[in-house]
């Protein structure tokens, strides 16, 4: 572990001790409401009461809000270090302490703990989660049992992808295995592998994105069936975790022939404590984020009460396949899809609501449909807002291509704002400046030559 990282969580760690109450405002993702979790179990082992406040941003109605608040500490979680000028605004009158992963703005006086301030990337190799995580083991070591949380934030904010978890990441992963705090298996990373009928659970399948099977559940009955596989026994649905070796191969094989990139799917299955694996939990609690219902997430990781969660993941697939279907009924539009040299923007309007731009550009930029180098989904949101969401490659980072400071550029020269990582990145911009968002993001791209000689886009 990074010395100069443990010094600084220890440092910060010791600011709790005179603490009352604390008020947490953490972002309302996955990753800011697994860091929520963390900080409502490890507070309650102090005797330190704790409320909570789930965030999208840290805008100036947001300020305001926290200024009202009545606890002296606001501990903010997975938000916060990309905001520095607003938060020493709200520091005037508060005591302030932030526990985030996301580049920091700028430098600052206010107690901060975030990797890049001793060179880790927060990017990939740990997330809100694992931060906070780190900061509350400091605090008592009992909180090591926490550590699944930290993989289940990093998760949500896809730092677990092909190559699996790195950095940081990768330790937490090991220590929690060494712990028994996690089991693991390898198999296909189908999406409620062991709860869900196969046709469903394919359905729900979306990283890898498979198109005409996920969120589409008569198409992963054609699938299934043309295999031969069996979909019930004795009139009771199969699930993954129902299938022997031969029939896994079997549809590993039927989605290779179909074109579909299955090695994708192999690997290794985490699966927490409560049975459910990693990936499945996280991808509900993003739901809870999406749909403003982030305290419901927050009560999932502190009572497990799986009927919310199946109503809601439920709420979460029709509006998701919906979003998906209108896309990509108009690949070919461009006033809803932009292409440009090896840019595509998503151009949604208020056909896609705001909070699930970033997921339909995630889901999109790794699916076939709209295969590019960079994917910017663009929504309306409130207050004559565009909501932009931008994900981009490693080989476009290898050329120096950040995301994260593009959309700072361009939107900052559209009267908006931006933040995020290297890979993945947000930003607001007014209405009024769509079109010149969309010209100066193709003027700052040609900078990069992105483009392979031989006329492969990267
Ligand atoms: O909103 P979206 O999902 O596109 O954001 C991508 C990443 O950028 C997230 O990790 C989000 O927290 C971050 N972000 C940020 N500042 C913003 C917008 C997004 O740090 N203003
Ligand atoms: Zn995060």
């Amino acid at each position: 572990m990074n010395k100069e990282l443990i010094e600084l969580a220890q440092k910060v760690s010791n600011e709790f001790k005179t603490s009352k109450s604390v008020h947490c405002v953490s972002h309302y993702d996955c990753d800011g409401i697994a860091s929520a979790a963390i900080v409502y179990k490890a507070l309650k082992r102090e005797n330190i009461p704790v409320k909570f406040t789930f965030v999208k941003e840290i805008g100036d109605k947001e300020v305001e809000l926290i200024k009202t608040f009545e606890e002296p500490l606001i501990l903010f979680t997975d938000i916060g270090s990309g905001q520095i000028s607003n938060l020493e605004e709200i520091a005037k009158t508060k005591k302030i302490i932030i526990s985030d992963h996301h580049q920091p703005e700028k430098e600052t006086k206010l107690i901060q703990l975030n990797p890049h301030l001793v060179g880790i990337d927060g990017g990939k190799d740990i997330s809100g989660a694992g931060i906070t995580y780190l900061l509350m083991k400091m605090i008592d070591s009992k909180n090591i049992d926490l550590l699944p949380f930290a993989l289940i934030g990093a998760t949500g904010d896809i730092q677990n992808d092909e190559n699996g978890f790195l950095g940081l990441n990768r330790g937490f992963l090991e220590d929690a295995k060494r712990l028994g705090l996690l089991k693991t298996k390898k198999g296909l990373k189908i999406y409620g592998r062991g709860r869900k009928p196969i046709p469903q659970a394919l359905t729900y399948t979306t990283e890898p994105y498979l198109p005409g099977i996920t969120y589409n559940e008569s198409g992963a009955v054609q699938f299934i069936s043309e295999l031969g596989i069996p979909l019930k026994v004795n009139g009771k649905w199969r699930t993954f975790q129902d299938l022997d070796l031969d029939e896994e191969k079997k549809i590993i094989n039927g989605l290779l022939i179909r074109g579909y990139p299955a090695e994708e799917l192999l690997g290794e299955i985490l699966i927490l404590d409560n049975g459910w694996e990693i990936s499945e939990f996280s991808s509900m609690l993003n739901a809870c984020g999406r749909l403003e219902k982030a305290d419901v997430g927050l009560e999932l990781c502190l009572t497990n009460n799986m009927e919310i969660a199946n109503k809601l993941s439920k709420e979460y697939g029709r509006k998701i396949a919906r979003y998906l279907n209108y896309v990509e009924q108009n690949i070919q539009n461009p006033e809803v899809i932009r292409q440009m040299d090896w840019v595509k923007v998503i151009i949604a309007k208020n056909k896609v609501h705001a909070n699930m731009i970033g997921t339909i550009t995630s889901i999109l930029h790794r699916s076939n449909t709209l295969k590019c180098s960079v994917l910017i989904g663009t929504a309306y949101a409130e207050n004559d807002s565009i909501k932009i969401s931008g994900r981009s490659s490693q080989e476009a980072l290898n050329k120096n291509f950040c995301i994260n400071s593009i959309l700072s550029e361009i939107c900052s020269d559209c009267g908006g704002k931006a933040g995020g990582h290297k890979l993945a990145a947000g930003g607001r911009i007014p209405q009024e400046n769509e079109e010149k968002f969309i010209n100066l993001l193709n003027e700052v791209v040609k900078r990069f030559n992105l483009e392979e000689k031989n006329g492969k886009k990267n």
